[in-house]
């Protein structure tokens, strides 16, 4: 259509970082210092390093070693962060950790196991934070997506603003896919395996969770999964 054509050549021509624009939030959620952190799916690094200005330690995967190569030469060695190429569907070294972060990585990973994965890697009091992308099958998912359209454009002219050739953010380069499961979905399996969870659909085709692992949390291996 001639109207999306135009719309995608305006969006390549004004980049910005959908994912990024959560990483504010993402601090606010977090206490102002905490020792250990795992973000999952690292990308770029962008987080990570945002996360060792409150860490003692940062470590954060992903399973492609393009953009951890890329993620390393954009750290500076001072600071307490690691990058290990490691498949967040299995990984399970040196936990428990205080914080996990996890931006628009989840709809890659088997969605039951993993949320579970992270219970039990949270260390007690630990925050878990996800940034992620489901599919649309609500009406106010609709609504915010439509609203987030012309947002896009603005912000992306707003962030492009006297660039002459603007250059994807290096964290667009990692490798992304489309969400398939449905929020509904997505929702019901967040409140089973994480009691007390807060959830928010956001713009930006994002939705929000976070939660806080009690001192006296029970064996999350008891509750299962729903899905493979
Ligand atoms: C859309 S990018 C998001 C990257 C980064 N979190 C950000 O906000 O910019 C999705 C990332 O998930 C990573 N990924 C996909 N499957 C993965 C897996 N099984 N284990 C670890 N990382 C994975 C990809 O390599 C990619 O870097």
């Amino acid at each position: 259509m001639p109207l999306l054509d135009t719309l995608a050549r305006f969006n390549d021509a004004h980049p910005w970082s959908h994912n990024a624009h959560f990483h504010p939030w993402i601090l606010r959620q977090l206490p102002r210092r905490f020792d250990r952190a795992l973000d999952v799916g690292c990308g770029s690094g962008d987080l990570a390093r945002l996360l060792a200005t409150r860490a003692n330690q940062v470590h954060g995967i992903d399973s492609d070693e393009r953009i951890i190569g890329k993620a390393r030469e954009s750290t500076d060695p001072g600071l307490p962060v690691t990058f290990a190429v490691a498949d967040g569907r299995s990984y399970d070294r040196g936990s428990p950790y205080d914080v996990i972060t996890c931006v628009a990585v989840l709809h890659h990973l088997p969605l039951s196991e993993t949320l579970l994965r992270f219970r039990q890697q949270l260390a007690p009091g630990g925050t878990l934070v996800i940034v992620g992308l489901t599919r649309e099958d609500t009406r106010v998912q609709t609504l915010l997506g439509l609203v987030s359209v012309p947002l896009n454009l603005v912000t992306g002219w707003i962030k492009n603003r006297g660039r002459t050739a603007p250059r994807r953010p290096v964290a667009m380069t990692a490798p992304t896919r489309p969400a398939d499961v449905p929020y509904t979905e997505f929702v019901r399996e967040a409140r089973r395996l994480l009691p007390g969870v807060r959830l928010r659909r956001r713009l930006f085709w994002r939705h929000t969770l976070v939660w806080k692992k009690v001192r006296e949390d029970v064996d999350p291996g008891r509750l299962g999964s729903t899905q493979g």
